[in-house]
């Protein structure tokens, strides 16, 4: 992709949102100087501007950029995220109700691990487990975002209102298939498609059908034909990879699991001190000692680091640096 080039397709993606406004002369510049890999202080050099407002002009594109791909993009990565975006606009997507993940702290190394299994290993299954508001559902969609380009379908589902599978199957296959599509729903027709097509499907909140307070990962009534899925999904070859987010572990996945197989299993743990603290950063709360205890208190998880504004939280806050020792905590 040249410089003019990227220029259009940047351009045309700030105009696709609501406030519909493209590039400036000003942002334009920073952006073709940029890419061909100019320091702000030589653009501005060259521009005859003042450094700092430079910078201020390319941080701010880069937010907004930020914001409309749901990656985070910067002067150093705006090549190939520009790239991918670019290839992703020839597949099929239908992200359901995904969240913004426009501000995304850390899960480097989680990240890396589950591209790796799915785009160099093939996995056809990765389930993504852990606590309540560990960062699951969150981490399903940056993931699903960046290796969108990889498939030509990308589908995202929340199981939460406990989706029955023929609905969900009724929802999915005339994404798949177009005018192809014929009222049959069956699980047969889905694993054609699989076949055929590389297609990278995500459904969270898996234990939304699994039964409540039941370690085995049972399924619920009703819910059973999900099983049969599952398994045909991890069992038979296709070219195409179901990722699962839940609490709990369907049954039958922990036997199918394994290093070498294509089937696999991320437990998630909370966010690392310096990620969390991004977040509280974010939330408004000025960099503090004390706030390594609070990430270390709520075991990084990033939906209790979220919520710490709350009053209760306060509350909760005050109890963890006091019990912690730091009762010199101000909010
Ligand atoms: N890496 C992250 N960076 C920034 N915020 C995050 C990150 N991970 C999670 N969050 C925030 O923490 C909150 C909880 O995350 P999320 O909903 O992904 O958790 P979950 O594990 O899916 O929870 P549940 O089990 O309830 O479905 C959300 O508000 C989300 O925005
Ligand atoms: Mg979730």
């Amino acid at each position: 992709m040249t410089g003019e080039e990227a220029l259009k397709l940047v351009d045309a993606v700030l105009r696709s949102t609501v406030l519909e406004q493209g590039l400036n002369d000003i942002q334009s510049v920073v952006f073709l100087e940029s890419w061909v890999g100019r320091t702000y202080a030589e653009i501005a050099d060259k521009l005859g501007y003042d450094c700092d407002y430079v910078k201020q002009v390319g941080s701010q594109l880069w937010r907004s950029l930020s914001q409309v791909i749901g990656e985070e993009v910067s002067k150093k990565n705006i090549q190939a995220i520009l790239h991918r975006y670019q290839q992703s606009q020839t597949s099929t997507q239908d992200w359901g109700e995904a969240v913004d993940v426009s501000r995304f702290y850390g899960r480097q190394t989680e990240l890396q691990t589950l591209s790796t299994w799915i785009g160099k290993e093939h996995c056809r299954f990765v389930g993504i487990f852990g606590l309540g508001g560990i960062g699951k559902t969150t981490l399903s969609v940056k993931l699903a975002r960046q290796i969108q380009s990889q498939f030509e379908y990308v589908i995202w589902r929340s199981l939460q209102q406990a989706l029955p599978l023929n609905t969900l199957l009724g929802e999915i296959l005339p994404i798949l298939m177009g005018s192809e599509a014929t009222i049959d729903s069956s699980i047969n027709l889905l694993m054609k498609q699989l076949q055929e097509k590389r297609c990278l499907l995500v459904l969270d909140n898996v234990e939304s059908i699994l039964q409540s307070g039941n370690r085995g990962g049972e399924y619920q009534r009703g819910f059973e034909a999900y099983q049969q899925l599952f398994e045909r999904i991890c069992d038979e070859l296709h070219q195409s990879c179901l990722i699962v987010t839940g609490r709990e572990k369907p049954s039958k996945i922990a036997v199918r699991s394994g290093e070498n197989l294509p089937v696999r299993s991320l437990c998630l743990s909370g966010l690392s001190v310096i990620e969390g603290e991004q977040i509280l950063i974010a939330k408004g709360l000025n960099t503090a000692p004390q706030h390594q205890n609070l990430v270390n208190y709520f075991g990084g998880n990033p939906l209790a680091l979220t919520i710490c504004r709350n009053r209760y939280s306060r509350y909760i806050l005050w109890r963890s640096t006091s019990i912690l020792g730091t009762r010199n905590y101000s909010f």
